[in-house]
């Protein structure tokens, strides 16, 4: 993807391809998209838990060239992406990760770390990135797409086609868990 527009209401909000040195002002971004728009689901410890990991930046994805943002007025509003590597969530300081190259035929791409700012939320931005990241990885030869859902991202990807209702409750740092809810679609 190169760069593009994405419409929110009647602003214009850019879309590129994320670099390595967007990483602190994506940082930035995931911390306030969550300490805002995750706290009706979450509590203030969970969300810093998992801020500590969990919600982060995985720079792989921004290596393959399959991580975006989205700014206007010359900030961060949105950020977001898509993998081929078996990786499911998590930003470079969490310890679960697998950088296994998916099997497009067999396996289902992943779609990655979604934070917009909480003064662009319900604008559709989440949206628009979401099918600009299936469309690629349709185009790579993926027939589905999975993730792992927080419980406030779980009904943007219900209202966008992903089936999965089932919360599984991770580890965080503290001796403290979080639940997400595993969510696929068919491409
Ligand atoms: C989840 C998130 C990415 C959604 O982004 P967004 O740009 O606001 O999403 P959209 O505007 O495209 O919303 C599309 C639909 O999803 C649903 N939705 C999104 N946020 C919602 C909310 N807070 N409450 C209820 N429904 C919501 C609605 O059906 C919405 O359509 P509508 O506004 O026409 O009713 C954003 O809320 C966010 O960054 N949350 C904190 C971080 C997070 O949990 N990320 C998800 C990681 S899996």
């Amino acid at each position: 993807m190169r760069t593009s527009p994405l419409k929110a209401n009647a602003h214009i909000v850019a879309l590129r391809p994320a670099t390595l040195d967007d990483v602190p002002a994506i940082e930035a971004l995931i911390a306030r998209s969550a300490r805002t728009l995750a706290i009706k689901h979450y509590t203030q410890e969970q969300i810093e838990a998992a801020l500590l990991g969990a919600w982060g930046v995985d720079t792989e994805l921004i290596d393959d060239g399959t991580y975006f943002v989205g700014e206007a007025s010359g900030s961060l509003v949105l950020c977001g992406g898509w993998s081929r590597r078996e990786t499911r969530f998590g930003g470079d300081a969490y310890a679960n990760r697998r950088s296994r190259l998916l099997d497009p035929t067999q396996e289902a791409a992943r779609i990655r770390a979604f934070f917009v700012d909480p003064r662009w939320a319900r604008l559709g931005l989440g949206s628009g990135l979401l099918a600009r990241c299936e469309a690629e990885a349709r185009a790579a030869g993926f027939g589905t797409a999975e993730l792992v859902a927080t419980l406030p991202g779980q009904r943007l990807y219900a209202k966008n086609g992903y089936h999965g209702s089932q919360r599984v409750s991770y580890a965080l740092p503290g001796a403290l868990a979080i639940d997400f809810v595993p969510m696929r679609r068919s491409l």
